[in-house]
């Protein structure tokens, strides 16, 4: 397209801060931060020459403001729902959940990644609507890494997240402290979405052309953002930056690489990955380049120093999105890139008490009309079939049957990929048995990091290993492409006692 590049600086989140102290509800001797997040309609200006664009915001803004909380340190969030009471894009009735008769506009805030407890885990149903809040209990008992909250109102997820609603969460811990990692005005979260728009600046977002029934099954943006900004540059010194990076599309993977000057030829510039989703990695891995998929999260490290004085460029596959211009001459950094980080011990097979063979698979819908994406052939509001046990360690192995790449969320457990492994599908479908068709694929450094999604690609087996961890109660597993979440690909599951 036709707009200037690198003409706007790049937003920086604010770091929000707490409106004081309350009670802890499991220690009432304690007091903790209480946060309150107000989800209101505002104007965002994604560029120079875009004109204002209507969103919905945590505190007015997208991204929302970061959390910064620690390892041990629990906090209390009001999330309060101030949108107005109509939805500017088009919900789908026959979408389960979103009936006519349900409210337009509907809220309620997951912390995807957290060891939440159930009542504070955001489940899909337990939205709430303009004028009304909920308040959430996060513990925080989990290893430092950075995690992201955002909408998952039953049906609607995907419009509330291209409305808006996602912001960042970190938690920051001792062992962080240790590893001298640049810090301050050098640790920069980088959150990246796409989006499309109409001439105006208003944000667009497709149609099926079924005058009944809107939902498209993707939605890939036209333009791709970082911070809430199309084509931000960033001013750097010549050192090392920390980058948080949050892929919050609701569809798109990113194939992510920094180059020197922007065209798709040149030499792709090196940069250390630090963690993944749930935290460090053993140790910083080289990277050229890296695929970030919706929901995934990724801590990396970029030297600019042997680029003093020049422009870098980030960009994914062919698409050149953003510019860091590094300032000349040369500059103290006392920051440090480890050699070693956090030991992330691979989890044995033989743990496991029960292994799952759960499908990803087009099915027809009741009605026998078009197809629909299930999990394991199950309908969302088909009896709960998940149950592990808690503190019980299971594999589940997720059997792609279809085209697409489907990125698999659990929410309040960490978990490690086992294997991806391609087999053949005609086989499969006539005699139900997995006939592989070669070795496993070989994972990728942040595939060998602690994770809480994972990439399902097409016809292949794909393997995790999760130890059920922290509560006991309801909590739903599902694609993180919002588009089919919102559309059956998205089941409870529960977490019951010893
Ligand atoms: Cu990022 Cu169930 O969500
Ligand atoms: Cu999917």
């Amino acid at each position: 397209n036709a707009l200037a590049r690198y003409v706007d600086p790049l937003p920086i989140p604010k770091l929000i801060k707490a409106s004081g102290l309350r009670p802890d509800p499991n220690n009432a001797a304690k007091q903790i931060p209480y946060y309150r997040v107000s989800m209101r309609q505002f104007q965002a200006k994604v560029h120079r020459d875009v004109s204002p664009t209507t969103c919905w915001g945590y505190e007015g803004s997208c991204p929302g403001p970061t959390f910064e909380t620690r390892l041990g340190e629990p906090v209390l969030v009001e999330w309060v729902n101030d949108l107005p009471q109509k939805h500017f894009l088009p919900i789908d009735h026959t979408l389960h959940g979103a009936e006519a008769d349900k409210p337009e506009v509907r809220t309620v805030v997951h912390l995807h990644g957290g060891r939440t407890g159930p009542a504070s885990d955001g489940y899909p149903e337990e939205w709430f609507v303009p004028g009304y809040s909920a308040t959430c209990y996060y513990p925080n008992q989990q290893e430092a890494t950075s995690l992201f909250y955002h909408d998952h109102a039953m049906g609607i997820t995907r419009l509330n997240a291209v409305a808006g609603l996602t912001g960042m969460y970190l938690i920051r811990d001792e062992f962080e402290d240790s590893l001298h990692l640049p810090m301050g005005a050098y640790e920069i979260p980088l959150v990246i979405f796409d989006r499309s728009f109409h001439t105006n600046g208003q944000l667009y977002y497709p149609v099926s052309g079924k005058p009944n029934s809107p939902w498209v099954s993707e939605y890939y943006g036209s333009a791709i953002l970082v911070n809430g900004t199309i084509f931000p540059y960033l001013e750097v010194e010549p050192r090392k930056y920390r980058f948080r990076l949050l892929n919050s599309s609701n569809g798109s993977f990113y194939k992510l690489s920094l180059s020197g000057d922007g065209s798709v030829r040149s030499d792709t510039i090196e940069f250390f990955q630090i963690g993944s989703e749930q935290g460090f990695l053993e140790a910083p891995a080289s990277m050229h380049t890296l695929i970030l998929g919706p929901g995934d999260r990724a801590d990396i490290i970029v030297d600019f120093s042997d680029r003093a004085g020049k422009e870098v460029f980030l960009r994914s596959d062919m698409a050149v999105f953003m510019q860091f211009r590094v300032s000349a001459g040369k500059v103290v950094d006392d920051s440090s890139l480890p050699a070693t980080l956090r030991p992330v011990p691979r989890m044995l097979e033989s743990a496991a008490s029960k292994t799952r063979e759960l499908t990803i698979a087009d099915l027809q819908n009741r009605l026998g009309q078009s197809s629909v994406m299930l999990l394991n052939g199950a309908h969302w509001d088909m009896p709960v079939t998940e149950k592990p046990v808690l503190n019980s360690t299971e594999i589940w192995s997720f059997i792609n049957l279809t085209d697409d790449s489907h990125p698999i969320h659990l929410h309040m457990v960490r978990f490690q990929i086992l294997d991806r492994r391609p087999f053949d599908l005609t086989v499969y479908q006539l005699t139900k048995k997995i006939v592989f068709t070669g070795p496993p694929v070989e994972l990728t450094a942040t595939e060998m990091g602690w994770k809480d999604i994972v990439r399902v690609d097409p016809m292949t087996v794909t393997r995790i290993i999760v130890k059920f961890e922290g509560f006991t109660g309801r909590y739903v597993w599902h694609c993180h492409m919002l588009e089919h979440e919102d559309n059956e690909m998205m089941r409870p599951y529960e977490v019951v006692p010893a």
